[in-house]
């Protein structure tokens, strides 16, 4: 399908995990739009009480709330004005996903809209990837993911180094939620750890390998709390795994030659990790803080890459591809154009 280069209102819809998002973006051009709304419905007071999500009681606040969401998003404007509606199919907790899929396809078929599945790794790097040249290795530390990519061109991603246990997100999380902070726990240890006293330094995980793990950092950190203050705990935990980052940003750049990054996901709204990249001497982008952790935004970004290339997404609808990796995905559209 071809779109108007002129103006292109997007809705993009997220429920991968527990936050019911939907964003209205306008695009001139890929790295020219604004924000018309920016809804999110947090569930984070659920959440706490459970000590982490719990998917189907997610899904259920998902369909509560999906459709004041929309409305709020689309406040100020006409669901005749938009060009497309995109949502994310994957990854994410299938129970929230198959919510989110089913109004986001009907809304796009009573508006009679294109539909656009969009991958939410590829939904953060994208919105990510404004003002970035191409190539550009993409550091994604979130909730549930913590991988470097190479992002060669749009659509065409190589996996450079991964996390094989817990993702960077995932062990601020636990950490908090040992010590009694709220859901999620990253920005809670991020303000703890600013009242620290001491400078603990652990072991960096997979030294000069191109592989992430955070489990062992995490256990370790959880141990370190019988005997240390929460503070110097919490920015032992920081630290780490930000100098964890950046090791693996050096040795992708060793790899590739690639000085360029872009790092974002949720973990990259840590302010303490956003300064300490910049130290390096590369060329990193992050999206703003606001930004970072989950949104509509960054979905509708995607779905105008995909109307914007042609890709044929439009005509594709997976279905139950809840774990579907970024490169899988990438397969789904390169076959269907080929
Ligand atoms: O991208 P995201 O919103 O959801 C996933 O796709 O997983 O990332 C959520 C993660 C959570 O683990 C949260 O604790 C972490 O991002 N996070 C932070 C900060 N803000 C959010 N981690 C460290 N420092 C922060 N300021
Ligand atoms: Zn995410």
């Amino acid at each position: 399908m071809q779109i108007d280069r002129k103006k292109n209102i997007f809705i993009g819809i997220d429920c991968s995990c527990d936050d019911t998002s939907i964003g209205v973006v306008e695009f001139t051009s890929l790295d020219d739009w604004r924000i018309i709304s920016d809804v999110r419905i947090g569930q984070e007071d659920i959440s706490q009480f459970y000590g982490g999500v719990v998917p189907e009681v997610s899904s259920r606040l998902h369909l509560r709330n999906i459709e004041s969401a929309f409305d709020m998003a689309l406040k100020n404007i006409n669901i005749n004005q938009v060009t497309a509606i995109a949502a994310t199919f994957a990854p994410g907790l299938l129970s929230s996903l198959v919510v989110e899929y089913s109004f986001a396809l009907t809304m796009a078929q009573l508006a009679k809209k294109p539909f656009i599945p969009v991958h939410h790794i590829e939904a953060h790097l994208l919105i990510a990837a404004r003002g970035q040249e191409w190539p550009f290795i993409a550091v994604i530390v979130s909730g549930g993911h913590s991988m470097l990519v190479l992002c060669k061109s749009f659509g065409d991603y190589e996996v450079l180094c991964e996390s094989g246990d817990d993702a960077a997100g995932e062990c601020y999380d636990k950490l908090a939620r040992r010590i009694g902070f709220g859901f999620p726990g990253g920005s809670y240890i991020e303000n703890c750890a600013k009242l620290h006293t001491k400078k603990i330094s652990l072991t960096l995980p997979c030294y000069k390998q191109l592989r992430l793990s955070f489990s062992g950092l995490k256990t370790q950190c959880l141990k370190l709390l019988e005997t240390e203050s929460k503070e110097n705990v919490c920015y032992a935990l920081q630290n780490t795994i930000t100098e964890s980052i950046k090791e693996k940003m050096r040795l992708c750049f060793e790899k590739t030659g690639i000085d360029r990054f872009v790092v974002c996901g949720g973990v990259a709204a840590n302010s303490f990790m956003r300064e300490s990249i910049k130290s390096l001497n590369y060329n990193v982008v992050f999206p703003d803080i606001s930004l970072c952790t989950d949104n509509g935004v960054m979905v509708a970004v995607a779905g105008f890459y995909h109307l914007y290339f042609d890709t044929g997404m439009t005509k594709i609808l997976p279905n139950n591809c809840s774990r579907l990796s970024l490169v899988d995905f990438t397969n789904l559209y390169k076959n269907n154009n080929s």
